[in-house]
């Protein structure tokens, strides 16, 4: 895997090399492409996007989860996985259900990562494929936008989003690089850089498009996701076309599946041990809450960001 990373970064160093460039938060630096900001020499990177973009062929059956960071990606991997798979997994006892073994992130790949595997994810040509992606819309690789396939995007609180990237880029950050302020991350943050953002225009894209196309692309938020999860998971499993029959309802599938995907049960799961060399299971997991942006904006960055969302999302109608 390392050695078709490294063919990757080199393929690409040249058009990296005339990309404008800003401070990173995880990385050194983001580079900008396609209107969108990226990091550099990782699983999820410019150079990456650009190799899907390149050879990634998508099938028409395929399911993405696109999100940006901490926006509830791992919540989201975690009950699709467990919804699309319920019927396999329907015997078993709660504590070896794969999600309360595993990380969700290994139980269900984003496409980023998935193109330097020697032996990819899904072998069997009419297995579904289920794939996580924090790429744009409009950078999607072609073969995405062409095949019709469904798109589940979800949406969480800017503020949120910034106070949950703040401390994972601090836990993740290179320690040569020095910790991060809040102060920085905002301005950053404001300024639209960070990785994928900006933040309202990664927002814009999906959004757009599942008014456009609500049989293909399906926008719930967190804060959406939090309160009315019943009906939400009920929602994701009609449009990923694994509806619940009322027999299943009757005896609690759904709330099984959300019971299995609670905050509490995943992080004691993943308590322990690395997703990847470079990451902690437990860094996906801090409070899983609504609302902890009061505990680290002041009232003038939260006008701040206030302003911003309000005019950028001017027409859009999205409740967090
Ligand atoms: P906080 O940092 O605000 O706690 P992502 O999965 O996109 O990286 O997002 C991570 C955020 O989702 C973190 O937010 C994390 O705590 C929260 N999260 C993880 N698992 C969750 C779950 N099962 N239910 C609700 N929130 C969850």
């Amino acid at each position: 895997e390392r050695a078709n990373m490294a063919l990757v970064f080199e393929r690409y160093k040249d058009r990296l090399a005339t990309l404008p460039k800003e401070k990173g938060w995880i990385t050194e630096n983001l580079y900008l492409y396609q209107g969108f900001w990226h990091q550099s020499s990782r699983r999820i990177s410019v150079e990456t996007l650009m190799a899907l973009q390149d050879t990634f062929k998508a099938h028409p059956t395929d399911i993405y989860l696109a999100t940006l960071p901490k926006s509830g990606t791992t919540w989201l991997k975690a009950l699709v996985f467990a919804l699309v798979n319920r019927n396999l997994f329907k015997d078993n006892c709660l504590s070896t259900h794969p999600l309360l073994v595993s990380n969700p992130h290994n139980c269900l790949p984003f496409i980023e990562t998935e193109i330097f595997r020697d032996t990819p994810t899904y072998t069997d040509p009419h297995s579904l494929r289920l794939f996580a992606t924090h790429i744009p819309y409009t950078s999607l690789p072609q073969s995405i936008l062409d095949s019709g396939c469904r798109i589940v995007y979800l949406c969480r609180n800017p503020k949120d989003v910034l106070v949950s990237m703040f401390h994972f880029a601090n836990r993740l950050r290179d320690k040569l690089l020095g910790p991060l302020t809040f102060e920085e991350t905002f301005t950053s943050f404001s300024k639209g850089v960070m990785p994928t953002g900006p933040y309202w225009d990664h927002v814009k894209g999906y959004h757009k498009v599942s008014l456009e196309q609500p049989e293909n692309v399906l926008f719930l938020t967190y804060e959406d996701m939090k309160i009315h999860t019943a009906s939400n998971v009920k929602r994701l499993a009609k449009f990923l076309g694994f509806p619940f029959s009322e027999d299943e309802e009757a005896e609690g599938a759904i709330q099984r599946i959300i019971r299995i995907c609670s905050f509490e049960n995943l992080s004691e799961a993943n308590k322990h041990g690395n997703f990847r060399e470079d990451i902690p299971n437990d860094a996906f997991f801090r409070e899983g809450k609504v609302g902890d942006w009061t505990n680290h904006l002041t009232d003038e960055m939260s006008s701040i960001l206030d302003e911003i969302t309000k005019e950028k999302f001017h027409d859009l109608h999205i409740s967090f």
